[in-house]
C-alpha cells in the first residue's frame, strides 16, 4: 500500500531538514531513477541542487541533446558536459567487459569530480540508487562470484569527501515511476526502458570504435522507434540491440557482402533480476529486420535473442 503522494511529502520534508541550505550535486543519466531523484530534490532545495549530465559518447542516438533540453525545460539547474571523445579514446582497443565498465566508471568519476569542484562549497552527492541496485551490488561483492560491477553504486572516490543522499534507496522501479508521475514528470520520460550506465559499450561486443558506436546507434534507433510505432514499447521492460563481433556473408544485388551481425533483445521483467524474452510478433520482427539491413550501412544480418535470465542475462556482457 505504497502511496506516492505521501512518499513525496515525507521525503521532501526529510530532505529539507537534512540538507538545509547545503549545496548538492547530482549526476543525471537520462534514466528514470536519476530524473525522479533530481525532481524530488529540486522540490526540496531548488537551486541548491546542481545537476550534471555527462555525455559518455555511448548514449542512444541524439539522446544527449534531447534529454538535456528536456531537463532544462523541467526547470532543473543542469549542466551538460560532452566528454564523448575522452571516453571513446580511453576505451580504444579494450574488449573485456569488466575492463570497459571500470574505465567508464573511472572516467565518469574524473569528469564528474572536475565538474563538482567548480561548484563552490558543495557538501552532498545525491544519487538515484534504487532498492534492486543496492541488492545487486551487495551480491556482486559477495564471496560467491563477481557478477558485474555496477558502476553507479558505491562509485564515490574518497577524495571527493561528499556526504551521500539517496532518496529512492528503498523503492522498487514501479514505485519510482509512480513517484515520478505524482511529481508531474513527462510520462514518456518515466516510461523509458532501463539503460545500463556503461551504455552502448557493453552492447558492442569486443572493442569499441566510433564507427561501431554509430552503427549501433542507428540500429538501436530503428528498433526502438519501431517498437514505439507498433505500440510495443510499453509492453516491454527493456529492449536494445547488440553489435556482434562477427561478420557474416550476405548478398546485395550481384555482390557478396561480408558485414556485421546484430542481435535484438527484448525482455519482460519486474525488477531486472529475472527476465523472459518477449514474443514479439513475427511481422514486427520481419519489418524491423528489413529496415535495419536496408537503412544501416555495414549490417547484413539480424538475429533475435530467445534466452531467459537466468541462465542468460539481459545484457550480453
Ligand atoms: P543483466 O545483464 O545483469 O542486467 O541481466 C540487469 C539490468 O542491469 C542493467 N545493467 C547495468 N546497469 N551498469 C548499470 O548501470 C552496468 O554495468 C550494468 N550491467 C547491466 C541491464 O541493462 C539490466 O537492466
Amino acid at each position: 500500500n505504497f502511496t506516492p503522494k505521501a512518499f513525496v511529502s515525507e521525503m521532501v520534508a526529510e530532505l529539507k531538514e537534512k540538507l538545509q541550505d547545503d549545496k548538492v550535486v547530482l549526476g543525471l543519466s537520462g534514466g528514470v531513477d536519476s530524473t525522479v531523484a533530481a525532481v524530488l530534490l529540486h522540490q526540496a532545495i531548488g537551486k541548491n541542487l546542481y545537476c550534471i549530465f555527462v555525455n559518455n559518447g555511448l548514449l542512444r542516438k541524439n539522446e544527449f541533446q534531447n534529454v538535456l533540453d528536456q531537463y532544462k525545460g523541467m526547470g532543473l539547474n543542469v549542466k551538460g558536459v560532452d566528454s564523448g571523445d575522452r571516453f571513446l579514446s580511453e576505451l580504444a582497443g579494450v574488449s573485456d567487459p569488466e575492463t570497459k565498465r571500470k574505465i567508464i566508471g573511472r572516467v565518469f568519476i574524473e569528469v564528474f569530480d572536475d565538474e563538482s569542484h567548480l561548484i563552490e562549497d558543495v557538501k552532498w552527492l545525491a544519487q538515484g540508487t534504487i532498492y534492486p541496485d543496492v541488492i545487486e551490488s551487495v551480491s556482486v561483492k559477495g564471496p560467491s562470484a563477481t557478477i558485474k560491477s555496477h558502476h553507479n553504486v558505491g562509485g564515490l572516490p574518497d577524495y571527493m569527501k561528499l556526504k551521500i543522499v539517496e532518496p529512492l534507496r528503498m523503492l522498487f522501479k514501479d514505485e519510482v515511476r509512480r513517484v515520478g508521475a505524482s511529481l508531474g514528470i513527462d510520462p514518456e520520460l518515466l516510461g523509458r526502458h532501463p539503460f545500463p550506465g556503461p551504455g552502448l559499450s557493453i552492447r558492442i561486443l569486443g572493442d569499441i570504435t566510433p564507427e561501431k558506436v554509430r552503427i549501433l546507434q542507428e540500429v538501436d534507433s530503428v528498433f526502438i522507434e519501431g517498437l514505439k510505432s507498433w505500440g510495443l514499447y510499453d509492453k516491454v521492460w527493456q529492449a536494445g540491440a547488440i553489435l556482434l563481433p562477427v561478420n557474416s556473408v550476405g548478398v546485395m544485388g550481384d555482390e557478396r557482402t561480408y558485414e556485421k551481425v546484430i542481435a535484438l533483445r527484448a525482455v519482460e521483467s519486474t525488477d531486472g533480476m529475472t527476465a523472459d524474452w518477449v514474443h514479439l510478433p513475427y511481422d514486427f520482427l520481419m519489418k524491423v529486420s528489413n529496415d535495419i539491413i536496408n537503412k544501416v550501412k555495414g549490417v547484413n544480418r539480424v538475429v533475435y535473442d530467445i534466452s531467459s535470465k537466468p541462465p542468460a542475462t539481459i545484457e550480453w556482457e
